[in-house]
């Protein structure tokens, strides 16, 4: 495993590290160079139209890559960042369109992960310190939330001077909320971890339900999905693989993927269990949708995208 330095240097010099953050693994580029982006479209099979998130370390980075910043987009950063919140802002002059996927919008998130945040400030030393990145998985499916998913899926297509840094597993398992800060309202484009709930607290404002132009990432209508085909809340067969709360016991001649104690625990693992149901070539996967607002809603929305396969 390369040093945090070396993988710094790597970026400076165009090429790519996949790194952990707290919610899923990212595939980074310098932000500023337009070849090493590309190289992430092209590894990923990724439509060339589909923005990519710039990693920052600083909230003092935000002006350089936005304009015309809403108050209550501070607000929701100082208060979240660094952590699972991606903000849709105005784009800068910096954001050129092979970031935001030809939109005047771009994506920036602070991740909450020692390694992520010390690779930034690293980069940050001698280059851009903005890291470009998706999720490190191949284009609609599912994100990687350790260091093997990595390596298992990209590792064919990374070079000796690209780079995967090991940061464990990832705390929470599904990818960040992202909010559209563009208008007077915050908008929810992608639930995550943090919730309608804690925005609205945090800005005193009412969530928009204003319908957006704005494409964003899951709004494809499969996405997240592995191999097996995933169906929601019907009983399981013999030999289908099975994902529940603890609570629920398994059925007879049903294969338990996982049995998380809460709903926390329910987002560390799903990724983790499409992934080993593919690894055992099952070809269904059962599984009973978590109740209940805040987590359990982003996990909700992510097994409706994964159950379109
Ligand atoms: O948790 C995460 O957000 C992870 C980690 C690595 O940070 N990243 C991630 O990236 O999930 P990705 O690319 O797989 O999904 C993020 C989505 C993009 O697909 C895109 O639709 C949306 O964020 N996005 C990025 N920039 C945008 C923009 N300018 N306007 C609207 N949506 C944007
Ligand atoms: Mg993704």
């Amino acid at each position: 495993m390369s040093s945090i330095k070396d993988a710094a240097k790597s970026l400076y010099e165009g090429f790519l590290v996949a790194f952990p953050t707290e919610t899923v693994y990212g595939l980074g580029a310098d932000a500023t160079n337009e070849k090493a982006v590309s190289r992430i479209f092209e590894i990923k099979g990724r439509p060339l139209d589909h923005p990519v998130i710039v990693h920052l370390s600083s909230i003092d980075q935000i002006e350089q890559w936005a304009v015309n910043v809403p108050k209550y987009a501070y607000t929701l950063a100082e208060k979240y960042w660094p952590g699972p919140m991606t903000v849709i802002l105005n784009r800068s002059s910096s954001a050129k369109d092979w970031i935001t996927g030809g939109q005047n919008t771009v994506g920036i998130r602070i991740p909450n992960h020692e390694i992520a945040l010390s690779l930034l400030e690293e980069f940050r030393k001698i280059g851009s310190g903005a890291i470009a990145a998706p999720s490190a998985n191949k284009f609609g499916k599912v994100s990687p939330t350790s260091f093997q998913h990595v390596q298992d899926e990209l590792s064919q297509d990374l070079t000796l001077q690209d780079a995967i840094l090991d940061g464990g597993n990832s705390a929470i398992g599904i990818e960040s909320t992202i909010i559209d800060c563009t208008q007077d309202q915050p908008k929810i484009l992608r639930p995550g971890f943090i919730t309608n709930k804690m925005i609205e607290e945090t800005t005193g404002l009412i969530l928009s339900d204003s319908i957006t132009n704005i494409r964003v990432s899951g709004s494809f209508k499969s996405h997240y999905a592995p191999q097996a085909k995933v169906l929601l809340d019907v009983e399981p067969q013999s030999g289908d693989g099975f994902v529940a709360l603890e609570e629920f016991a398994t059925p007879l001649n049903v294969i338990r993927l996982i049995a998380p104690k809460n709903i926390e625990e329910f987002a560390q693992n799903l990724y983790y269990a499409f992934r080993s149901a593919d690894e055992k070539k099952l070809s269904r996967i059962v599984v009973k949708q978590p109740l209940g607002d805040n987590l359990a809603l982003a996990i909700r929305d992510r097994l409706q995208k994964a159950s379109n396969n």
